[in-house]
């Protein structure tokens, strides 16, 4: 079976690396890896494939940034000429990218079986862009790859027959689990700051919601600056959120914050040693709330929905959106006691990629 694996940006590598790993074993399976371009900064991109210790990309197509139909269509067309000469079996796509929307769009169209890994999940608000992509890659994929329970059932309400949805857990537990022990061996950026593990937050901001509007990402700087006064901060910018700093005459309100410690991107590993090492992560990525709740680090989410609910009733995730009294009194329920036990994590075994990979062999 020919596999055409589409990839854009940093979460889908995560995805990725573990299937290629199960995959190892069976010849059977040949994998063709295509980048779509959709991140293309080394820290955004060369540096997962190395955390990863995944091959370089067999075809890049450097599509770059670009407005959401821009971007989408860029990467269509490019992607078509590939399908058509790969003539692949199946399209492999993770996730809710836009690079994930133009494969499945682009494989659809030429009656190529999609194969949607991380599927089900659902934050119902459209206005998110990755939700809009969800839906659509979904409803075109012909085997679904569902994270947990929840996202199976999000499925079948949806109409999709029960016989393409496979429950596998999520990929992206199996990469923490393979890339824990070495994340912790690395020298990571605490010294640096003068910072011991416990002694921080870790934040991670770049949803379109908070970054893109002025009023919002103000909102957040004040919280972000408020949480600080209790406990130090690191923040890895992602580059949507610099500029949107530069642009709407924010960035300069950090300097007056001593406690809060900006770094550039990091990689997979050091954003792991981060993680594991820090009391609460304050964030609005979707990958981090599962990951906190497997290494039982409290989780912050701000936003107010989340496509991982899950992680709220395993009590490791809190939705504060930008609520600063919220954010305040679950910061001291982290620092003083009272925030709840965890409750044990099915599914979440480090497996997941071994379900998909004998889910494609028996087809
Ligand atoms: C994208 C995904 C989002 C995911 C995130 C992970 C969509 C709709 N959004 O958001 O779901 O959580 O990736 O990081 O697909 N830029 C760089 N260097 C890069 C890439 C981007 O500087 O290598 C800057 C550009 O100014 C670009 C902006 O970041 O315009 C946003 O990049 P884009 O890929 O459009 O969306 P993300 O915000 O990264």
């Amino acid at each position: 079976m020919k596999i055409v694996a589409v990839i854009g940006t940093r979460p889908n590598m995560m995805k990725l690396a573990p299937v290629l790993a199960a995959a190892k074993p069976y010849p059977e399976l040949s994998f063709l890896v295509v980048h779509t371009g959709q991140h293309y900064d080394h820290r955004m991109s060369d540096v997962f494939l190395e955390d990863l210790e995944l091959p370089p990309p067999d075809v890049f197509l450097e599509i770059g940034s670009g407005s959401h139909a821009t971007q989408t269509a860029r990467i269509m067309t490019a992607l078509e000429t590939v399908m058509l000469e790969e003539q692949p079996d199946m399209v492999l796509v993770f996730g809710d990218v836009n690079s994930t929307l133009a494969a499945t769009l682009v494989a659809a169209k030429l009656c190529l079986p999609v194969a949607h890994v991380e599927s089900g999940m659902r934050s119902f608000d459209r206005s998110m862009p990755e939700e809009i992509n969800r839906i659509v890659t979904d409803h075109l994929s012909q085997l679904l790859f569902a994270t947990s329970g929840v996202a199976v059932q999000n499925l079948i309400k949806e109409g999709i027959p029960r016989d393409r949805i496979h429950l596998v857990g999520d990929v992206m537990v199996d990469s923490l689990l393979t890339c824990l022990p070495r994340a912790l061996d690395r020298p990571g950026y605490l010294d640096r700051f003068g910072l011991a593990p416990g002694g921080y937050g870790l934040v991670t901001v770049h949803r379109v919601d908070n970054v893109d509007i002025p009023g919002h990402l103000d909102e957040i700087v004040r919280l972000l600056a408020a949480v600080s006064r209790a406990l130090p901060l690191v923040l890895p910018l992602h580059p949507r959120t610099a500029k949107r700093l530069e642009e709407f005459g924010l960035r300069g309100r950090f300097r007056e914050v001593p406690s809060i410690h900006i770094i550039d991107p990091v990689g997979y590993l050091d954003m792991l040693k981060l993680m594991k090492e820090s009391r609460l992560v304050l964030t609005d990525s979707g990958g981090l709330q599962i990951e906190t709740s497997v290494l039982d680090i409290p989780c912050l989410t701000l936003r107010n929905t989340t496509e991982r609910p899950e992680t709220l009733s395993l009590g490791t995730n809190r939705l504060l959106h930008r609520n600063l009294e919220t954010a305040l009194k679950a910061v001291d329920q982290v620092l003083n006691g009272g925030w709840p036990a965890v409750k044990p994590v099915t599914l979440w075994d480090g497996k997941a990629a071994e379900r998909i990979i004998n889910v494609l062999l028996a087809l």
